[in-house]
C-alpha cells in the first residue's frame, strides 16, 4: 500500500468508525437517499423481490388486504415471516384473507370513507403496542362511472388519499417507533390523468366537468403528493415515504369500467398487463428492501425510482398544500398531538 492509498484508508476507516458511533436518526441524514439499481423489473414477482429476506420479528399493516395486490402483499410477506396486519372494509373479509395465507396475520378493517372507522381501526393497531416496519396504503377504487361525494368531497380523493391521510396521522408515532418504519402509498400511473394544473383545490367535489379518469386520476396523483410531502416531513428520521405504480393488472379494481375496456383488456391484455404477482412486486420491494434504508420520497415503477409522467408529481409546493387542506378536510380525526408535530411543517 503506497502513501496516498495509506492516506486514504485511514481516512475512510476513521469516516466509519464516526458513522458507526451516530444514532440512526443521524445516520439517515448523511446515508446517501439515491435509490440503488435495482436488479428487478416490470416481469418480477413479489416472491422474487423478498426472496431470501427474514421478515421474522417485523410488522407491516396493509390496506386492502383481502383482494388483488394488497392480497399477495400480504400472503408475501407473512411467507418471508412478516407479522402482517391485513386491513380490509368489513372483520369478515379480513378474517377470511388473514385465515387464507400462511404465517402471522392479524385482521383489522375500516371504510376508508367514513373516518371514524378510520380511526377506529388505528386505536386497534396501537392498542397492539408494537411498531409498525411499514404501512402499505394499497387499498381504492377507481373510475367511478358517476360522481360520488363524501361530506362535499369526490369519493375517490376521499377513499383513495383522505382515508389513507387520516391513517398515517394517526400511525404515525408506530411507525416511527420502528427502527426504519416506512410508508409505501399506491399511486398509479394514471396520475397523468389528473387535471392540468394538478388538484382542484377551488373544487374538490368535481362539480365542475366530473370524469371517472379524470378524477381517479386527481385521486392518484395526490397519493404521490401525499407521499412527496410526508417525505418531506420525515427528512431527518430514520422513517420513509415513497409512493408506487403497480403497472397494469386485472383484479377487481376494474369493477367500474366499462364493458368494452373489459373486452379490450381480455383481448390485448396480455400485452401490456402484469400478473397479480408481478403486480405486487413493485410495493413489497419498496416496503421491505434492505437496499432502500434511507430511500425516501421516491416514485417508484417496475421495482426502480420513475420520474413520474407529468412534473406534478415533483411540485413539492402543491404537495404542501394539499397536505395542510387535507388537514383541514379531516381535522376532527386527527390525533390531538400528531407525532408529525415533531416534523417540521
Ligand atoms: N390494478 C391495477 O392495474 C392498478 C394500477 C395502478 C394502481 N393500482 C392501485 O393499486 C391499489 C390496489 O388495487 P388492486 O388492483 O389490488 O384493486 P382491488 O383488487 O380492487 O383491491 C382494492 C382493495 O381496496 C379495498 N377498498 C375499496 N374501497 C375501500 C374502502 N372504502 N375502504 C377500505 N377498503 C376499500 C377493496 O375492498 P373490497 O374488496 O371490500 O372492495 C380491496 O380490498 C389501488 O390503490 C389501486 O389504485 C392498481
Amino acid at each position: 500500500m503506497n502513501e496516498m492509498n495509506r492516506r486514504t484508508f485511514v481516512q475512510q476507516a476513521g469516516l466509519l468508525s464516526v458513522l458507526a458511533c451516530l444514532p440512526g436518526s443521524v445516520l439517515a441524514q448523511i446515508i446517501s437517499k439515491t435509490p440503488p439499481n435495482s436488479p428487478f423489473g416490470a416481469d418480477s414477482t413479489a416472491e422474487q423481490v423478498t426472496a431470501g429476506l427474514d421478515l421474522s420479528g417485523k410488522t407491516y399493516a396493509i390496506t386492502g388486504a383481502n383482494s388483488g395486490l394488497g392480497y399477495e402483499t400480504m400472503r408475501v410477506l407473512a411467507m418471508r415471516g412478516a407479522h402482517v396486519i391485513g386491513i380490509a372494509r368489513t372483520m369478515e373479509k379480513a378474517q377470511e384473507a388473514c385465515a387464507s395465507v400462511a404465517g402471522q396475520c392479524t385482521p383489522a378493517s375500516l371504510d376508508l370513507a367514513d373516518f371514524e372507522s378510520v380511526v377506529n381501526c388505528a386505536g386497534m393497531i396501537r392498542s397492539m403496542d408494537i411498531p409498525l416496519d411499514g404501512l402499505v396504503c394499497n387499498a381504492g377504487i377507481m373510475a367511478l362511472p358517476e360522481r360520488e361525494l363524501v361530506n362535499g368531497v369526490e369519493k375517490q380523493f376521499v377513499v383513495n388519499h383522505l382515508g389513507h391521510f387520516i391513517l398515517i396521522n394517526q400511525l404515525m408515532a408506530t411507525v416511527m417507533a420502528a427502527p426504519q418504519g416506512r410508508f409505501v402509498i399506491l399511486s398509479s400511473r394514471a396520475h397523468r390523468a389528473a387535471p392540468e394544473d394538478g388538484i382542484q383545490f377551488d373544487d374538490l367535489g368535481f362539480a365542475r366537468d366530473y370524469a371517472a379518469w379524470t378524477a381517479y386520476g386527481h385521486s392518484k396523483l395526490a397519493n404521490a403528493l401525499c407521499s412527496l410531502e410526508l417525505a418531506r416531513r420525515l427528512s431527518g428520521t430514520s422513517t420513509t415515504s415513497n409512493s408506487v405504480h403497480p403497472g397494469v393488472i386485472n383484479t377487481n379494481l376494474g369493477r367500474h369500467m366499462p364493458w368494452y375496456l373489459h373486452v379490450a383488456q381480455t383481448l390485448f391484455g396480455w400485452a401490456f398487463m402484469k400478473s397479480v404477482e408481478e403486480g405486487a412486486a413493485t410495493q413489497a420491494y419498496v416496503a421491505t428492501s434492505p437496499g432502500l434504508v434511507g430511500v425516501n420520497g421516491y416514485y417508484f415503477a417496475d421495482c426502480n425510482p420513475n420520474p413520474g409522467e407529468t412534473p406534478q408529481m415533483q411540485d413539492e409546493a402543491m404537495a404542501r398544500r394539499l397536505w395542510q387542506v387535507s388537514e383541514e378536510l379531516t381535522r376532527d380525526y386527527l390525533p390531538a398531538a400528531p407525532a408529525g408535530a415533531a416534523i417540521p411543517a
